[in-house]
């Protein structure tokens, strides 16, 4: 199998990546940081020597560079079974207090990212009829909270766009998923003085993907809700 995952050079984007690197899937992987992409691509090529690794600076905010990504995709790769559209920001604020302009900066990472990789690589998945679409959505998609701001928007407007996908592929073969994580242990969270166990594991979201990859044609999990066993923070 072939997987294309976003902002996998840290946190739940980098597990996904490892994992499913380590059950032998080939990985194309992106992030905007060169040096941290390169650090982690060798760090997967000495581990899993029989995978291919494909990395390459991508902001996904910025089409062109979504453009040129998939241009050098479906020139080196004739099928892809599985897209993670992982990557993401989160600036906490109050719609009524935030900076101007962190919406509309959100917006184009957390949503128009996902939506114009979705959409430039949708051809390898009608043509297969078949693949996997994983959104990187959160509990912050679902509920509403105090400082949750912009973010909170973002992640509800990927979620809308998780259920149109879904509605428009379900009779194409195409599985559709949200993902929806509560705390997770990541840069996100430097600095926060809590203990260990209070937040879910970056591999603990990996776990739960993989889980829709061993399911049979008929089965899809539309959502995955996860959250650390003591609730959200
Ligand atoms: N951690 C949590 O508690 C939590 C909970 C719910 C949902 N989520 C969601 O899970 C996803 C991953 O979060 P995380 O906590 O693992 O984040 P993280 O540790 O900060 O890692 C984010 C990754 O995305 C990359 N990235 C950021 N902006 C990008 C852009 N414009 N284009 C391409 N790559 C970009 C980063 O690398 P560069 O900086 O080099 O680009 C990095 O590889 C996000 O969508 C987040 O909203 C996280």
């Amino acid at each position: 199998m072939k997987a294309v995952i976003t902002g996998a050079s840290k946190g739940i984007g980098a597990a996904i990546a490892e994992l499913f690197a380590s059950k032998g899937v080939d990985i194309a992987i992106c992030a905007r940081n060169e040096q941290d992409l390169k650090e982690f691509h060798s760090i997967l090529e000495k581990k899993y020597p029989n995978v291919e690794i494909i990395s390459m600076p991508v902001d996904v905010s910025d089409k062109s560079q979504i453009d040129k990504f998939s241009n050098m995709l479906k020139s080196t790769w004739s099928t892809l079974d599985i897209l993670v559209n992982n990557a993401g920001v989160y600036a906490p604020g109050e719609v009524h207090t935030e900076d101007e302009g962190v919406l509309e900066n959100m917006m184009e990472v957390n949503v128009y990212g996902p939506y114009n990789l979705t959409r430039a690589l949708m051809p390898y998945f009608l043509k297969q009829e078949h693949g996997y679409i994983f959104n990187m959505c959160s509990v912050a998609s679902l509920i509403a909270y105090p400082n949750g701001g912009s973010y909170s928007i973002t992640k509800f407007a990927l979620n809308g766009m998780t259920k149109v996908l879904r509605a428009e592929l379900k009779d194409k073969g195409i599985k559709v998923c949200g993902v929806f994580p509560g705390a997770t242990w990541s840069a996100s969270w430097a600095g926060v003085e809590l203990p260990q166990h209070r937040l879910m594991q970056a591999e603990d979201v990996a776990k739960a993907i993989w889980l829709q990859l061993e399911l049979s044609p008929s089965a899809v999990m539309e959502d995955i809700v996860l959250r650390p066993q003591l609730g959200d923070l």
